[in-house]
């Protein structure tokens, strides 16, 4: 019996992605048709990397995941998922700390679209510690990031130093 591919969604800042984030992405591929890297834009007022940056490099590092698209998006998540069909929005889950703002996103979206599920998914526990926030501030303070992101971020993180 046929039935229609299940699309996830995983949405994000990304600024920078991490390798946490590629962890999950990663994940959801396995479990899902299709996993949309969801890049938020114009949250923060002075972003790290545009959204046109943060799109070029997550497409860099997918570029061999034929089921992981990126795209941006802006406004309500729950009317993005509409548009592109998805039924499932994924998020990592690090450490207890993070649970009541996802759970508040989580219930928020549920009211506002109930069929649309969130799933969580639990990185692998080398980045229980790793935030895109920490990143950017030890590489502010001149640590490396090897190993927290993926080349294609240290890369361009270098040329931004
Ligand atoms: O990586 P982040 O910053 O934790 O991601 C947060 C994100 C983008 C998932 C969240 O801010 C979001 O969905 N924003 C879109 C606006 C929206 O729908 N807000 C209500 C969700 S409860």
């Amino acid at each position: 019996m046929s039935r229609e591919p299940r699309i996830a969604l995983y949405p994000g800042s990304f600024d920078p992605l991490t390798n946490g984030h590629v962890d999950i992405i990663q994940r959801g591929a396995r479990l899902f048709d299709r996993i949309i890297v969801a890049i938020l834009m114009n949250r923060e007022k002075t972003p790290l990397f545009t959204a046109v940056e943060r799109v070029d490099i997550a497409r860099e590092v997918f570029a061999n995941e034929p089921n992981v698209e990126i795209d941006t998006f802006g406004g309500l998540l729950v009317e993005y998922a509409r548009r592109r069909e998805a039924s499932v929005i994924v998020r990592g889950l690090r450490a207890v700390s993070d649970f009541e703002y996802e759970m508040q996103m989580a219930l928020m979206n549920r009211h506002l679209s109930p069929d649309l599920e969130t799933v969580f998914m639990m990185p692998g526990e080398a980045y229980t510690y790793l935030s895109s926030r920490l990143v950017k501030e030890v590489f502010a303070l001149g640590a490396s990031v090897a190993g927290l992101v993926p080349p294609a971020v240290e890369r361009r993180l270098l040329v931004k130093r």
